[in-house]
């Protein structure tokens, strides 16, 4: 589909954003078609997303600067709340969202990762927010998501001064959960994505939505939405063998998502 690729292997989804000769940019096109992939995403059999950028050089360069260069405050706001909607949804999505990051995330590509679970990345991966650089604020999440992720120090520095940091930088900060060198990094995330898909769907698909709910509102609250999930797994087909599995010192032999 036009600007971002599909491809199924069993319960793993990998969406590729395929734009490479301007870096993957994200203009209001790729948004579109990646809207229109996430979509049409089967979520009865697909159990985890992998999300990388087409080519070896970069992830997403940002948000498309020639497209943003003329807008007007209401377009740039209207443009603003493009990314967010379809980022969003990446977030919420029930599950989850492995960000392989293969080369320049930048702008809304780091954004875009950082509305992924989890992030992994390429030995030659860069990450920033340049913005203020070019006169305008992240767009996309970053002055919200950086600093959920990395802590509001870092953050900040990171925003104020539009200086991009290298994989092993990324790595310490926490921004990554590893680092491989290029040609590994698929391999990876597919291994990452085999190990998910694995463990009981509806369980995975509950934690995920008790960690993102459970960040927003306090804890007295956040542990109601822990109980509530936790006990939406009880009586599932997947709980009971789970269990009978393991009292009987054996294996499940596979999840059935229900
Ligand atoms: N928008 C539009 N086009 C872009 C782009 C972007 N964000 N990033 C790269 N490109 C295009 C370049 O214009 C160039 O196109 P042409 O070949 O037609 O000239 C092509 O991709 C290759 O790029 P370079 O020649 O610049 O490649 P390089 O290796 O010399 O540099 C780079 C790579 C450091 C990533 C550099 O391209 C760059 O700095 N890109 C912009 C990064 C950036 O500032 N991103 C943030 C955008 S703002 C944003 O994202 C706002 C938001 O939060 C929503």
């Amino acid at each position: 589909m036009g600007f971002v690729d599909y491809e199924q292997d069993g319960f793993v989804g990998l969406i590729t954003i395929n734009r490479p000769k301007a870096l993957n940019a994200l203009n209001s096109e790729v948004l579109k078609d990646l809207e229109a992939v996430i979509d049409a995403v089967d979520l009865d059999t697909t159990r985890a997303l992998i999300l990388t950028g087409a080519g070896s050089k970069s992830f997403v360069a940002g948000a498309d600067i020639g497209e943003m260069s003329t807008l007007t405050k209401e377009e740039g706001e209207a443009f603003g709340k493009i990314g967010n909607d379809v980022f969003r949804k990446i977030e919420t999505l029930p599950i989850p969202v492995i960000a392989a990051v293969n080369g320049f995330a930048l702008g809304g590509g780091c954004e875009i990762s950082m509305s992924c679970d989890i992030r992994i990345c390429s030995d030659n991966a860069m990450f920033g927010q340049p913005e203020v650089g070019l006169g305008i604020t992240p767009g996309f999440g970053g002055t919200q998501r950086l600093a959920r992720i990395v802590g509001v120090g870092k953050a900040k520095e990171m925003i104020y001064t539009a200086f991009n940091i290298k994989a092993d930088e990324a790595y310490r900060i926490g921004l990554v959960n590893a680092v491989y060198p290029q040609d590994e990094l698929l391999p990876a995330a597919k291994k990452m994505a085999a190990k998910i898909a694995k463990n009981a769907p509806i369980a995975v698909r509950a934690c995920k939505k008790a960690i993102n709910d459970g960040l927003d509102v306090g804890m007295d609250e956040a542990i109601v939405i822990e109980e509530k999930l936790f006990g939406s797994c009880f009586e599932t087909e997947d709980q009971v063998a789970g269990m009978t599995a393991f009292l009987n010192k054996t294996k499940v032999d596979g999840f059935k998502n229900k």
